[in-house]
């Protein structure tokens, strides 16, 4: 029984430092195994009188069961151990934030404009079309009254491509491509692209323009082009005071033709860097569609009227959001455009 006792007492305190589950094991085997110490104590039971063999038969089962239940506390220490360590070495901090993998966008101040421009007009009853960017020569300037040899031709710092054709200079060519395709009356506006061989502070390559169209039997005179475009200055710029006036000027396809200036949005018409001290800022080029236009495609200019305009887009979205060098715009830095979203 001492014996007995001593060997549990042995087990116990053996299998407490033991530290992997390799020696556990072979720990027990000291002890459960075929051959262990409690084993064989079981396999000489049958040499003891019999009277005592129950007896020291429970003890011995007793102490295995407590030498067993030791063991498996043991095991799963280790092995709780265990898996700390593993948890630790991997160093996973579940407390980090996740990655953002993907950074939240909006639209350039140049889309949004546009998206503007689109909608002011939508409500005026205007639909939208759209012409190519590579143009025929004669769409760009022939079929607009501008021939071969006019001076407006090299006003346009035109990017020839192929013989006749030319990236756009301008939206305007949509006027006669909408014109040729469709029913009167028209009234559209067409977006888009515009190119010309020119950079500096109020100047990209590339830019944007909004063409605008109405061509009606009735209705349409220069008192209603400058209140179509007046209203929309004001919605644009959100301003109901905001000044307008129109600056007689020449394009060959519109007689008579005009430039339309704002009051400077900047300094409220006191003149500054930005008006160039005019008080006034240029907007767009409009006017009453010229009957050479409108012949060669079969319309009648006694019978029918239109006016027509054009705007430039990053013209108006510097204005709106007082940036001062076109360029930044197409510079895609993060920085600046952010400020816009
Ligand atoms: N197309 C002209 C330009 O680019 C603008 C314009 C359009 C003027 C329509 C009159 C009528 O300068």
């Amino acid at each position: 029984m001492q014996d007995l006792q001593q060997l549990q007492e042995e087990a116990l305190a053996l299998f407490e430092c033991l530290d992997t589950p390799h020696a556990l094991e072979d720990a027990k085997a000291r002890y459960l195994g075929k051959t262990g110490a409690l084993t064989e104590r079981l396999k000489s039971l049958g040499s003891l009188p019999h009277e005592a063999r129950k007896e020291v038969g429970a003890q011995i089962n007793q102490v295995k069961s407590v030498i067993s239940a030791a063991l498996e506390e043991r095991r799963q220490a280790l092995a709780k151990q265990q898996q700390d360590r593993e948890l630790s070495a991997s160093a996973l901090d579940i407390t980090l934030p996740g990655r953002q993998m993907v950074e939240r966008g909006g639209a350039h101040p140049v889309s949004r404009t546009l998206e503007r421009i689109e909608t002011l007009f939508h409500g005026m009853g205007f639909a939208v079309a759209e012409g190519p960017e590579i143009e025929s020569e004669s769409y760009n300037f022939s079929a607009l009254n501008i021939p071969d040899d006019h001076p407006a031709r090299a006003m346009h710092d035109t990017f020839y491509l192929a013989p006749g054709y030319v990236l756009r200079t301008h939206t305007s060519p949509v006027q006669v491509r909408y014109l040729e395709s469709h029913p009167l009356p028209v009234r559209i506006i067409a977006p888009g692209r515009v190119y010309r061989c020119d950079s500096d502070v109020t100047h990209t390559p590339m830019f944007h323009q909004v063409e605008g169209l109405w061509v009606a039997d009735s209705g349409i005179s220069l008192a209603v082009l400058k209140g179509l475009l007046s209203e929309f200055m004001r919605a644009f710029f959100e301003r109901k005071d905001l000044p307008t006036r129109f600056r007689p000027s020449f394009f060959p396809f519109t007689e008579p033709s005009a430039e339309m200036d704002i009051g400077c949005v900047i300094c409220a018409g006191q003149g500054c860097r930005v008006c160039s001290h005019t008080g006034w800022l240029e907007v767009l080029g409009c006017g009453l569609v010229q009957p050479k236009v409108l012949v060669p495609l079969g319309i009648d200019p006694e019978r029918y009227t239109g006016l027509a305009f054009g705007l430039g887009v990053e013209r108006l979205a510097m204005i709106r959001y007082g940036v001062d060098d076109l360029r930044t715009f197409y510079e895609n830095d993060l920085r600046f455009l952010r400020r816009f979203q």
